[in-house]
């Protein structure tokens, strides 16, 4: 288990946090390994009644630490983050989120997923897949036009440009916008109310719920997941991890 991924129980809540402040909680292959151990544990285990994943207050989380993707590309459909994205689409218990500061990459896309999602005033969204040579991953290429419609989803996927908490209420992906403070209550508080309820009932609403999308939710993650694989090892990313790393801007002339 990861120190950077933090356990706790408040109740029937399992809160899962990425701790790993100093690098704005970017997510390493050993935090996906906790990531989707701790999901499937919570839902194995019978007295957990809904999930929060929680950033710390200045951080969601920035997405994938790019030294880590480049020292340790996932291998297969079994590493552990696309273990840890499948965890997360086939979740039966309710995913609330609560979301402060950036929430880049798959800090964005997690939410997607999620039944409630709380963000603070300074929640700060961005996509910016196609900035790195690389492809949107877990099946937002399928939510986010669903829910934002074609056009809006098109520009945020293609464009990959930051935006705040207001925008993606806007959007329809966040549930509520809250004062920063009050993010991280705001949300357990609903994970709360939704544990108090009967468990079946909500089970079988949130199975409805997703019911006309589940098939295709996991062929997008399948399509999606390959092909993000296979851009990791193009030059485009290459270029766009070292430039980060080196803190300059890219150069995609000729890519
Ligand atoms: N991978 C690896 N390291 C990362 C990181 C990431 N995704 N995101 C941030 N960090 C590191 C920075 O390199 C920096 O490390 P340093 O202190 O050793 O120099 C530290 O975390 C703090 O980040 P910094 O950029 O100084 O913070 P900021 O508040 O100015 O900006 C972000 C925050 C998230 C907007 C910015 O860090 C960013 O754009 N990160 C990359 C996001 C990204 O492309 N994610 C991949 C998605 S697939």
């Amino acid at each position: 288990m990861s120190a950077e991924v933090a356990l706790a129980r408040h109740g029937a809540v399992a809160a899962v946090g990425l701790q790993r402040p100093a690098k704005k909680n970017a997510l390493t292959a050993a935090m996906y390994e906790a990531l989707a151990e701790a999901v499937g544990a919570a839902e194995a285990e019978r007295e957990v009644r809904a999930i929060l994943f929680h950033g710390t207050p200045e951080a969601f989380t920035a997405g994938n630490d790019l030294n880590d993707f480049l020292a340790r590309p996932p291998g297969g459909e079994d590493a552990p983050v696309f273990r840890f994205l499948r965890a997360v689409a086939g979740a039966a218990k309710p995913l609330v989120a609560a979301v402060n500061g950036p929430a880049v990459g798959i800090g964005t896309t997690l939410l997607l997923h999620c039944d409630l999602v709380y963000a603070g005033e300074d929640a700060r969204f961005q996509l910016p897949f196609t900035r790195l040579g690389l492809v949107p991953e877990f099946a937002s290429t399928y939510l986010l036009p669903f829910i934002a419609g074609y056009q809006r989803a098109a520009e945020l996927l293609l464009l990959g440009e930051p935006f705040d908490a207001a925008r993606a209420y806007d959007i329809g992906f966040v549930t509520r916008v809250v004062p920063a403070a009050q993010a991280f209550d705001t949300a357990l508080d609903a994970a709360q109310k939704l544990a108090a309820l009967p468990a079946a009932a909500v089970r079988e609403t949130k199975s409805l719920l997703k019911r006309a999308h589940r098939a295709a939710i996991d062929a997008q993650l399948a399509a999606d997941s390959a092909q993000f694989r296979r851009m990791l090892a193009e030059p485009a990313a290459r270029e766009a991890f070292d430039a980060f790393l080196a803190k300059r801007a890219p150069d995609f002339r000729g890519l």
